[in-house]
């Protein structure tokens, strides 16, 4: 299988007035094509700053990223950053926007992923007409519209209540394994990066180390958590996060 994206002894520091933060120290892995990937580790550990590398928003201190030419990144960052001045469907078009790739296709496939989502009757209320997990699924859907092809998601769920969270991360993982999307996704929450990871990546505490790293061998279904390998993965994976 081909890598979509490499890091390669990635180290990163923040200077600030107090002085300097070793945030990661000498991370390295691969991403593979229609691979779910999920990072896991303490917070505070580095997990968000590792995405901002991988979607090129800062450039680390040593080492460096690869990624598959002409691959299509999208973010979706820890906050949903809906801005209120606008409708949620225009916020769900900004990206489109931005790069001026608006056409009518593009605003049917949102209207489609609003469906999707349940979101239809709030398309064009204000952001703040909304609860946490409808701007969250708001602000996926705005990630997903400029069709990405890998997608990089930060604590997606977290603003979601245990019930909808188990439903919506299932749907959620099962529409991007359909679509045979490439997506790293950043979690604290272990039972969830087993449920819906092919592999998971274990970061120390800061400055963040790779602890060690989990294949997910169970069949992609709902039925995960009732498999008696979900518990063996979850002691492991706790383990390496004492
Ligand atoms: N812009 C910044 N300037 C200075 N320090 C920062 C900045 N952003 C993050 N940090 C610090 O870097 C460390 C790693 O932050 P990061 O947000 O990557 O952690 P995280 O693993 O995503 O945490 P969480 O699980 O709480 O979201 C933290 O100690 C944080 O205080
Ligand atoms: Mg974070």
């Amino acid at each position: 299988m081909e890598y979509v994206f490499k890091a390669e002894n990635i180290s990163f520091s923040y200077y600030t007035l107090q002085g300097e933060q070793n945030v990661l120290k000498d991370i390295s892995f691969g991403i593979k094509q229609g691979e779910f990937v999920s990072i896991a580790g303490p917070s505070g550990c580095g997990k968000s700053t590792m995405l901002s590398i991988m979607a090129g928003l800062i450039k680390p201190q040593n080492g460096k990223t690869k990624t598959k030419d002409g691959l299509k990144t999208g973010y979706m960052l820890q906050q949903d950053y809906l801005f209120e001045w606008r409708s949620v469907f225009s916020n769900a078009l900004l990206g489109a926007e931005i790069k001026g790739t608006i056409t009518e296709e593009t605003k049917e496939y949102a209207k489609s992923l609003f469906e999707k989502y349940g979101l239809t009757e709030f398309m064009y209320k204000k952001p703040s007409a909304l609860s946490g997990g409808m701007r969250q699924r708001a602000a996926l859907i705005r990630t997903l519209v400029p069709k990405p092809d890998i997608l990089l998601l930060d604590e997606p769920f977290s603003a979601l209540d245990y019930q909808n969270r188990l439903n919506v991360s299932r749907e959620i993982s099962s529409i991007i394994k359909k679509e045979n999307k490439t997506a790293v996704m950043v979690t604290h929450d272990i039972s969830e990066a087993i449920s819906v990871s092919d592999r998971v990546i274990v970061f120390s505490k800061i400055p963040a180390v790779i602890k060690n790293e989990f294949e997910i061998d169970m069949p992609y279904d709902s039925l995960r958590r009732d498999n008696p390998k979900f518990t063996k993965y979850f002691n492991e994976i706790w383990k390496e996060l004492q």
